[in-house]
């Protein structure tokens, strides 16, 4: 789907309504690395992340923190920045939903709804808790009561104005069956799918009853929808109807299974109303602790802002995307990511670039010996695994070169036999070098240490060729990983 040379891809916006936590990151992390991974190969990337700033429940957090939202969100946008910081997130705009820039677009949006005549006005009946500010249907309430405060719902009538998206029901199953990419893995495009079984009903796209929100450019008694308000961020970011826009969109989206219906149904006719061509869904699974979903509610939480106090950025990075197959559920546990620092990071790669340039200080005076790369690699292998999107995959191919310079090395022993020396030195640093710019979309910190050691530049995948390593004099910098216990 990707337009000319452009690339266009976003994590969702989170809720700062809490501190974030490793679901977030975990996020940010694969899409980061996808992104990297697009400017690698020469695209011109544009990935954005951000803040969902709206809402009634954001509201009612800023009021238990005695608040104003505003400010409320302006203090939880530094912990998400930060967040970003720490794990060196390239994102190219972290939008917030809050600003003047989104409103335009929003409304620009909303009027292409309402001029396509998909917009009506209605009377909004729902079963609502009070407590939870949340509207439930019948059957997922506990006899009538709310399964969260253990209160009887209300019936609540709201005036309202309605988004037809039952109009859009064929259109988007034909879509969805024409185009694979749309949603991807399979399993989730084929859940979407199933749900359209069941008739679509139009959305409520407007609240009289909440206050923190985009009034409505038809009638100023009413916010928009949180959500619809959400997803046009998408197309905030790229300067939507500009030039930006046109280059990039459509976009990737990289979202968590429990929104996949927003961003493929509710998402896609918006879109169709407004004259949009869709964007494409990668679903990503949840972060879990001993099988439990990490969320702020439930209490569940690794907090990913102290992790790096313990262990490196990369090596968290590294962790969360070998251990957590992309596309499903996965594990977090600090035990397995500390035998994965251990052994893979600091003995299989760490240990490999330190003895391998000890030996060149030592036999070569620090300076890369000549010679003809010995070993192979089958670089369009990852390519195919990285252009579908198996991070975790890839990642472990990528891996396998590292354990396979690490046998070379090992079997051939240029410490002992001098005649092959330099030739076997040579090949280990070569390839070293290609390993590097291939993980660098993983664990960008280490592979950059590891060029500035060698003494190349990390610029594009087209370098990830053998016997392209010039001569030059290495620079031994600290280890790259220390062993946690
Ligand atoms: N604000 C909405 C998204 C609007 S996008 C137009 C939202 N926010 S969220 O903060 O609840 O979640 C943000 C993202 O984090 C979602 O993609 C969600 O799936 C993801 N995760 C939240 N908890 C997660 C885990 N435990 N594991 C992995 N990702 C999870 O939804």
């Amino acid at each position: 789907m990707t337009k000319k040379n452009y690339f266009q891809i976003s994590t969702a916006i989170d809720y700062p309504t809490n501190f974030p936590h490793a679901g977030h990151l975990y996020e940010k992390i694969c899409t980061d690395v996808i992104a990297r991974w697009k400017r690698l190969q020469g695209f011109k990337v544009h990935f954005s992340t951000g803040l969902d700033e709206f809402g009634s429940k954001v509201a009612k957090c800023a009021k238990a923190k005695g608040m104003e939202p505003q400010k409320f969100v302006d203090y939880m946008s530094q912990f998400f920045l930060k967040l970003c910081k720490l794990y060196n997130i390239s994102y190219d705009d972290f939008i917030r939903t809050t600003e003047k820039r989104h409103e335009k677009i929003v409304n620009e949006i909303f009027m292409k709804n309402y001029d396509n005549g998909d917009i009506y006005k209605g009377e909004y009946e729902g079963l609502y808790c009070v407590d939870c500010e949340t509207f439930y249907l019948e059957k997922d309430l506990d006899n009538g009561y709310c399964p969260i405060h253990k209160k009887p719902a209300e019936v609540v009538r709201e005036e309202s104005y309605f988004f037809k998206m039952s109009k859009y029901q064929e259109r988007l199953i034909k879509y969805i069956k024409e185009n694979p990419s749309f949603i991807r893995p399979e399993k989730k495009r084929n859940e979407m799918l199933n749900r359209l079984k069941e008739p679509l009903r139009d959305l409520s796209v407007s609240r009289t009853s909440v206050d923190w929100g985009i009034r409505l450019p038809i009638d100023k008694k009413h916010t928009n929808y949180i959500w619809q308000t959400a997803l046009i961020n998408y197309l905030t970011t790229v300067d939507y109807p500009n030039k930006k826009f046109k280059d990039f969109w459509p976009c990737l989206h990289i979202v968590g299974s429990d929104i996949i219906w927003h961003h493929s149904i509710i998402w896609g006719s918006f879109l169709m109303s407004a004259g949009i061509e869709l964007p494409e869904i990668f679903v990503h699974g949840f972060v879990n602790i001993k099988g439990q979903k990490m969320s702020k509610s439930s209490g569940v939480v690794v907090d990913p802002l102290k992790l790096t106090d313990k262990y490196p950025a990369d090596a968290i990075r590294y962790f969360l995307i070998r251990e957590i197959t992309f596309g499903h559920d996965g594990d977090f546990s600090e035990e397995a990511l500390k035998e994965r620092l251990n052994n893979e990071l600091a003995n299989d790669l760490g240990n490999l670039v330190s003895r391998s340039l000890t030996m060149v200080e030592k036999y070569f005076d620090g300076k890369i010996p000549k010679g003809k790369n010995e070993l192979k690699f089958d670089i369009e292998k990852i390519k195919k695994l990285m252009e579908n999107y198996e991070l975790t995959n890839a990642l472990s191919e990528i891996w396998k070169f590292v354990q396979e310079i690490n046998r070379y090395i090992n079997k051939e022993k240029p410490w002992e036999n001098e005649k092959r020396r330099e030739t076997v030195l040579y090949s280990v640093l070569d390839s070293i070098k290609i390993v590097s710019i291939l993980l660098s979309s993983f664990i960008p910190e280490t592979c950059e240490k590891i060029s500035k050691q060698l003494g190349f530049e990390i610029k594009s995948l087209k370098d990830c060729k053998t016997n392209l390593l010039k001569e030059g004099k290495i620079k031994r910098g600290e280890i790259l990983f220390k062993k946690v216990e």
